[in-house]
């Protein structure tokens, strides 16, 4: 298949292409080529040279762009039913309170089935391409997690999580050892799963799954740290100084550790296909040993505000060369869409802007700067596939990487703008995917695409 028409692609924090386009998609869903700044009246003799006779091509409309789509570098399946409850708590009563109840519901299998279902299918059509998923606990659910994933054709990491302390006694695993045993029976169950018919590589990968330091004891994170050791491709996901009261209680579980940080590197779970969820009250020497580490960070702006945790200096990580991708963090987060952590990626980078204004020599790189819409569209897409390591497949349209990618579409069927109302709307491509951005939802994603095939959207029936 060749795409014709409007074309958003990142290239770097500071850039993106914005032009019209052919973009060739082969059988096994990978991009063949790419002619950028093609004009209307030279798309046959482009096809020719490229050797394409009588092959159909695909013209978007007008108020229509495809780009690429998003990678959600960390969500929680389980909580969707508590979007938009309990935010009267911040971070460690809000897990007592409403988020450990929640996931002790799936237990039940035939409510992990029917949940997920839903779950997977609206964040497809909220155009997430890449999901990092935490499940629960349990080894049944999270393997239903994994299929429901596999069999939409969605690209994901799916891990259990690691509990065996600090929760529930409804919510926790008996012992380290049994929590262990969930892991790697739940890593071989997704290894083995069969190939979703469109793809040649598995989409689904397991990634061990540390709740935080607080609910795993030392040995359970010993025993991760070697079963990590054993697999250097093992993606690694777990959370990191999102709180106060957590910091504190970390410290206090670990007082041989120096720093929060430490403890996930001093049982070898910091390195660099390990996803680092909040960060937002990391120190110096945090910093240093994370980019040191080369490990990723997922900016949770929603449920940074959402529990009152606070704002992550995601310029100075971006300063220090640190990998950051965004994540909705759902149920923390009220929003499964990455367009709104784009939204509040925006706010919160304004709001270190607006307390350092008038600030003396202020520095030339990201730092306590308003994030563009480069920066934005850069973190929502490559800059995720690289917190995920698979910056080589996806994140951005190029040469022999998968076609993973959203039709946005700023006009409903009969023509009229869907974002504008009646309002004209803006000329330049550039203008629509900032209000895209801005004031855009999952209706204006009429197609989602992974590894070629239409798995979602407004467009997609099913
Ligand atoms: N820290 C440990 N568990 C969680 C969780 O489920 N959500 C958030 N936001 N932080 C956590
Ligand atoms: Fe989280």
């Amino acid at each position: 298949l060749v795409y014709y028409g409007s074309v958003i692609n990142p290239v770097s924090l500071k850039l993106f292409k914005a032009n019209r386009c052919l973009l060739a998609v082969g059988s096994s869903g990978n991009i063949d080529w790419i002619v950028e700044d093609v004009e209307d009246w030279v798309v046959q003799e482009t096809m020719a040279a490229h050797g394409c006779v009588d092959v159909e091509v695909v013209s978007l409309r007008d108020g229509e762009f495809l780009m690429p789509g998003f990678v959600d570098t960390h969500t929680h399946a389980p909580q969707v039913p508590n979007i938009g409850s309990g935010q009267q708590y911040e971070l460690l009563e809000w897990l007592e309170n409403i988020t450990f109840p929640m996931e002790s519901n799936f237990s039940n299998v035939e409510f992990a089935e029917r949940t997920y279902a839903s779950v997977v299918r609206r964040v497809i059509n909220s155009g997430t391409t890449t999901c990092c998923y935490f499940g629960t606990i349990h080894l049944e659910a999270t393997k239903i997690l994994a299929e429901i994933v596999n069999a939409c054709g969605q690209r994901a990491f799916v891990g259990n999580c690691n509990i065996d302390r600090n929760a529930p006694d409804h919510y926790i695993s008996p012992s380290a050892e049994a929590s262990m045993s969930t892991t790697k029976t739940l890593i071989s169950h997704i290894k083995q799963l069969p190939l979703n018919p469109h793809s040649v590589e598995p989409l689904v990968q397991p990634i061990l799954t540390p709740r935080f330091a607080i609910t795993c004891t030392s040995p359970l994170l010993a025993s991760l740290g070697e079963l990590a050791a054993s697999d250097p491709t093992l993606r690694i996901q777990t959370h990191i100084s999102e709180n106060p009261s957590e910091i504190t209680f970390t410290m206090s579980l670990f007082p041989e550790c120096s720093s929060y940080a430490g403890v996930y590197d001093s049982f070898g779970l910091l390195r660099a296909n390990t996803v680092l969820a909040h960060a937002v009250h990391l120190d110096e020497e945090e910093i240093k040993l994370v980019a040191q580490k080369n490990a990723g960070i997922s900016h949770c702006p929603t449920s940074n505000f959402n529990l009152s945790s606070g704002v992550a200096p995601i310029g100075r990580y971006l300063d220090q060369k640190i990998k950051v991708g965004l994540g909705t963090d759902v149920s923390g987060g009220y929003s499964p869409s990455i367009l709104s952590a784009i939204q509040n990626a925006s706010i919160a980078s304004k709001v270190l802007a607006m307390q350092h204004r008038g600030d003396s020599g202020a520095s030339a790189g990201f730092a306590n700067k308003q994030l563009s819409v480069a920066s934005l569209l850069y973190l929502a897409t490559l800059g995720g596939a690289e917190v995920c390591n698979l910056e080589t497949s996806v994140g951005s349209f190029s040469v022999g990487k998968s076609f993973d990618a959203l039709v946005v579409s700023v006009r409903d069927d009969s023509g009229n703008p869907a974002i504008w109302g009646s309002g004209p709307a803006p000329k330049s491509l550039e203008g629509m995917l900032e209000q895209f951005f801005f004031c855009g939802d999952d209706r204006n994603i009429s197609r989602v695409y992974v590894q070629g095939k239409l798995i979602g959207g407004t467009a997609h029936k099913r």
